[in-house]
């Protein structure tokens, strides 16, 4: 079904968040740390709401109309997560707490039949949702950890991806779709299509770039997928893991419990079939109906509309900020190969202290590692000070970065 887009008009979209037009210390913030987590529009709210006020119940669990609304609605967000991502079947998406979970149910899955000499393939982009389950791997059962080669900027040596996938011991590829540090996006198909050469499966950490550029796991041909919705303008507390049906139906469950079987008794279980085999208790009901209204409420704008306005956003971003004496832009300095994120340091200041004075201003960005250690660790840095977009940000928000910078670089001289 194709549906009329509205049109892009960046005022219009800021009044649908309520957050953004608050004034606790006077003025709105200027909210700049989307990477972290994104504003939530009232759509999403208001169907949280709803979704407690009138058709609250435990889903699959009862035979009351209530829990037949409450069914309803949770397998409703299921189809709707399929289709924002060109799923082939609803039961190819599972609902988890979060892309670290779901990142968690494939290792511990697949990681079950490894053993010493089997090797997971990653990038030094990779947060550490998508490194730490794969060093746990590492200690309990010996597999080893290869890294691809990239150069500072983030540009992946897929020579180097070829050579580690030679012997055949790699058992999985994992890649970002899009570094929360550097910006940089990995040539997710051409990775896909030569570790599928190599017989290795492949998972994509899609939790950056899901706001940002359509996401087509069909087109990507990627074995599993995993995201969390509260990046996405969705709520907290809930996230997905995509997976082809084949290679999905044979992982193991993560969590053992109540609606995640088939049969129980005394001395064994059976799992239920995908994806309830993964969602043991009680599930986050009034969460996946918010993620659903986020998802349509996203589908009303064209992704063409949000990536140019996007692209111009960082664009002016790396312009100003490039005026700022001292100031190092990380990632690829041509802005078409960016999104999401720009990272930056300022010479004689520390990150934690400047992106602390810019919160003073209502300036809101985020200092540190980023949960990206193996990567500050590449680049030789201790620490940076992350600016990241949504759609719902302003070139206005944009230009009162810089001079702020430079008015903490005097106020600190003055000292
Ligand atoms: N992963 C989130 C970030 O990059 C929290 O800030």
């Amino acid at each position: 079904m194709i549906h009329a887009r509205m049109s892009f008009d960046v005022s219009a979209i800021r009044r649908q968040f309520p957050l953004l037009s608050e004034t606790a210390d006077g003025r709105p913030p200027v909210y700049l740390d989307n990477a972290a987590t994104t504003q939530k529009p009232r759509a999403m709210l208001d169907a949280m709401q709803s979704f407690y006020e009138h058709d609250n119940a435990n889903p699959h669990r009862g035979m009351h109309i209530l829990a037949e609304r409450a069914t309803d609605a949770y397998e409703g967000a299921r189809e709707a997560v399929a289709g924002f991502l060109n799923a082939a079947t609803p039961e190819e998406i599972v609902f988890t707490k979060n892309a670290t979970e779901s990142i968690n149910i494939v290792a511990r899955g697949l990681g079950a039949a490894w053993k010493k000499g089997d090797a997971v393939i990653l990038t030094r982009l990779e947060h550490h949702s998508n490194v730490v389950p794969w060093l746990i791997l590492k200690e309990e059962k010996g597999i080893e950890l290869r890294w691809v080669d990239m150069d500072k900027d983030g540009h992946l040596d897929l020579s180097s991806l070829d050579s580690l996938l030679t012997d055949g011991n790699a058992k999985l590829v994992t890649v970002t779709a899009l570094s929360n540090v550097l910006g940089i996006r990995p040539p997710l198909e051409e990775i896909t299509r030569r570790a599928h050469a190599a017989g290795a499966p492949v998972l994509l950490d899609a939790a950056q770039s899901v706001a940002h550029h359509p996401t087509d796991v069909q087109a990507l041909d990627c074995d599993f997928l995993a995201f969390s919705a509260h990046k996405l303008y969705g709520p907290t507390g809930i996230g997905i893991l995509y997976g082809k049906a084949s290679p999905l139906s044979r992982l193991p469950p993560l969590l053992g419990g109540g609606m995640m079987i088939k049969e129980v008794c005394e001395e064994r279980y059976v799992p239920a079939d995908i994806p309830a085999r993964f969602e043991g208790g009680t599930p986050p009901v009034a969460e996946a109906v918010g993620f659903a209204a986020a998802i349509r409420w996203l589908g009303q704008y064209a992704w063409k509309d949000i990536e140019a306005h996007e692209r111009k956003l960082l664009a002016l971003a790396q312009k100003e900020l490039l005026t700022v004496p001292g100031l190092t832009i990380l990632g690829p300095q041509d802005v078409t190969e960016r999104s999401g994120s720009l990272s930056f340091t300022v010479d004689g200041i520390h990150p934690h202290d400047l992106t602390h004075l810019l919160g003073e201003r209502g300036i809101c960005l985020r200092a540190g590692q980023h949960c990206t250690e193996p990567l500050h660790r590449h680049l030789k840095l201790m620490a940076t000070t992350r600016l990241s977009v949504a759609l719902y940000n302003t070139e206005e928000e944009i230009r009162a970065v810089a001079p702020a910078i430079r008015e903490i670089q005097k106020q600190l001289r003055g000292k």
